[in-house]
């Protein structure tokens, strides 16, 4: 029956749904919502990609490898400080929603493009909600934390992956009926490529063997500003590369830093270790499923090597990803000391790591239910959608 009623509203409603795409770990979480809500006949989903990142290797080869169209709407508000990006943003989306109303504006991560999307559209009166919301690292010296502290208080709808995002938006004050807890979206891509990423041999093109080299990705300020804090970084790395071999993607500003501060010959230099330009992520993927170890400041990789069972060692003194820790295997560490954790990681073997509670590939799928249940469309029976416990909720007009 309930199937019935969702064909038939085919033809009576169709709900224009913008997802916010900004920078490279947005597109991995915009791509399996993009894929499911394509399937619903009532949604009409448009990607608005503002050009935070625009490189080939930050932007165009994951929409590629994730399937993606070309965006429906792209902002090409490209590189500046953070007020100049932030600001473009607004600017140039308040003009698109002015002349071209959403139903729903979907943002996700912590980006300045996810605070700048979320004020633009906020400020005109239109719903907006926000995937991995919840997360906080309590430093608000990250401008990602100043991202997702404003962005989930004027958020409408509140998408979280793990308990702890519940509780954290709770302590805010944030009232529990916008909160619906969903699961990790990051899993979701991955297991959607898991099978291609498999199917590559991206580890032997560059002549490492499974399980005997380290993967390296830096790019936070807080590492890769300091030309002092870098230079310690790439000294820890080079005498790593002694004892395991290394393969270095480097991000864009990891990069102008490392040629700015004259290192890139240090790394170079060392023993072992291969720099590369930043991979897609089918590419990128292959090289960490088979890996002996991680070593980086990501977000999302200290949640994919958790999933993966892959030893992490994240460059930062705090994670607003803690389930990492306490559920997977990811260690914070220091720039004094990681050097140490690499050696005594490699003298054990990898532990085997319990499953997390709805990262589990159907987040999207959970997603698409509660934008339909809170539009007020006839949503079939799922059964993923009964291992969320959070509380139903409606987009109020
Ligand atoms: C941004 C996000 C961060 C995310 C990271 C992933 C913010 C505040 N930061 O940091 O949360 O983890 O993306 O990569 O939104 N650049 C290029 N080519 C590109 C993109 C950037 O050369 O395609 C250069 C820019 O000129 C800039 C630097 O890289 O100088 C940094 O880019 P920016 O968008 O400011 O921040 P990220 O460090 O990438």
């Amino acid at each position: 029956m309930l199937s019935v009623l969702h064909s038939q509203h085919k033809f009576n409603v169709m709900k224009h749904i913008h997802l916010i795409a900004a920078a490279r770990p947005n597109f991995m979480k915009i791509a399996p919502l993009f894929h499911a809500l394509k399937k619903e006949p009532w949604a009409d989903p448009q990607i608005v990609h503002t050009g935070q990142h625009y490189d080939i290797n930050m932007s165009d080869s994951f929409f590629q490898d994730l399937q993606l169209p070309t965006p429906h709407i792209h902002l090409g508000v490209g590189s500046g400080t953070h007020a100049e990006q932030t600001g473009r943003v607004m600017m140039a989306y308040e003009k698109c929603l002015m002349a071209n109303r959403p139903d729903l504006v979907i943002v996700v991560g912590d980006v300045n493009s996810t605070v700048a999307a979320t004020l633009a559209s906020v400020k005109l009166g239109i719903k907006v909600a926000h995937l991995e919301a919840g997360l906080r690292s309590f430093d608000r010296t990250m401008p990602e934390e100043i991202n997702r502290v404003v962005t989930d208080a004027l958020a409408d709808i509140l998408w979280t992956p793990s308990p702890d995002g519940d509780e954290n938006l709770l302590r805010e004050g944030i009232s529990q009926e916008k909160i619906v807890r969903v699961g990790n979206i990051m899993i979701d891509s991955l297991e959607m490529l898991r099978k291609t990423i498999d199917e590559h041999d991206v580890y032997r093109e560059y002549g490492l063997k499974k399980g005997a080299y380290g993967v390296v990705t830096l790019h936070r300020p807080a590492n890769v500003d300091n030309p002092k804090k870098l230079k310690q970084i790439c000294e820890s790395l080079s005498r790593i590369s002694e004892k395991i071999k290394l393969i270095f993607t480097i991000h864009p500003r990891t990069r102008k830093n490392l040629e700015q501060n004259a290192m890139m010959l240090m790394l170079k230099n060392a023993k072992d270790i291969l720099l590369l330009e930043p991979l897609g992520y089918i590419r990128f993927m292959n090289l960490v499923f088979n890996c002996r170890l991680v070593i980086t400041d990501s977000g999302g990789i200290q949640e994919e090597t958790t999933y993966l069972g892959i030893p992490c060692l994240t460059l930062r003194p705090n994670t607003e990803r803690p389930v990492t820790i306490s559920r997977g295997t990811n260690q914070l560490c220091r720039v004094e000391n990681f050097e140490e954790k690499v050696l005594l990681l490699l003298s054990t073997g990898n532990e085997t790591v319990p499953a997390i509670n709805l990262w589990d590939g159907k987040t999207a799928e959970r997603v698409v239910h509660s934008i339909g249940g809170g539009l007020g469309i006839p949503m079939p029976f799922s059964p993923s959608i009964s291992d969320t416990d959070s509380q139903p909720f409606k987009i109020r007009p």
